[in-house]
């Protein structure tokens, strides 16, 4: 199989899972979806490739932030990686979501801010067409109150998405209409199925609405 790796602490533990299966045999080939789990995987010795190779994966694995009963519409891109995360997402025939119980929601945005990751240059223009639109949002900056930079050098703005009124779908189409923005961490009709691990037991979710 070829399988996308997710990124964040509970990939970071599927993928430590998958290290130990290859060292036990398994024949996989892996595309990360971040320099983190890139690196991890590597060091692991399992094996990596790049989409020149390999243009269509069968499945991913990654975590997310938030998961919308019913619909499995994902807020994802809290660990500061979503665009790598989509194109992987968006090549695999699949996509298995690994969670625990609390990143089950019935409305998405009730806990977190969507992640917009925009390119540096007149960021402050593309966060202010963002608020005309209804966007309140905060630029992620990293400990240093530096803005955070991405792994493809962009910039993150986390927008609410509740209080903006828009429904996923209509945020969607507004953040990918809004010059500047590259990628939004609303991963909608993405995932196939989620996992939810608790300390007790596993369940699974599948998509019963649209
Ligand atoms: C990485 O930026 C994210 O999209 C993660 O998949 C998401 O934030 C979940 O991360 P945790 O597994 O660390 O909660």
């Amino acid at each position: 199989m070829a399988v996308g790796l997710g990124s964040g602490s509970t990939s970071a533990l599927v993928i430590e899972e998958i290290g130990r299966r290859v060292r036990d045999g398994l024949r996989i080939v892996g595309i990360a979806t971040s320099i983190q789990s890139h690196r991890q995987a590597e060091s692991l010795g399992i094996p990596l490739t790049d989409f020149a190779r390999q243009p269509h994966l069968d499945l991913t694995i990654d975590g997310a932030d938030e998961v919308q009963r019913g619909t499995l519409a994902l807020i994802k891109g809290h660990g500061g990686a979503l665009l790598r995360e989509k194109i992987v997402a968006m090549a695999s025939r699949r996509m298995l979501v690994a969670v625990d119980p609390r990143k089950i929601v019935d409305r998405l945005g009730s806990v977190f801010t969507v992640p917009v990751e925009i390119v540096p240059f007149g960021w402050e223009t593309t966060q202010r067409r963002l608020q005309d639109q209804g966007f309140a949002s905060e630029l992620r900056r990293n400990d240093a109150g530096q803005p955070y930079v991405t792994d493809g050098q962009h910039y993150i703005l986390h927008c609410k998405l509740i209080e903006s009124g828009f429904t996923p779908e209509q945020a969607a189409d507004a953040f990918k209409r809004t010059t500047g923005v590259v990628e939004h961490g609303l991963f909608l009709s993405i995932a196939t199925k989620v996992v939810i691990g608790s300390v007790d037991k596993v369940d699974f979710l599948e998509p019963t609405q649209k």
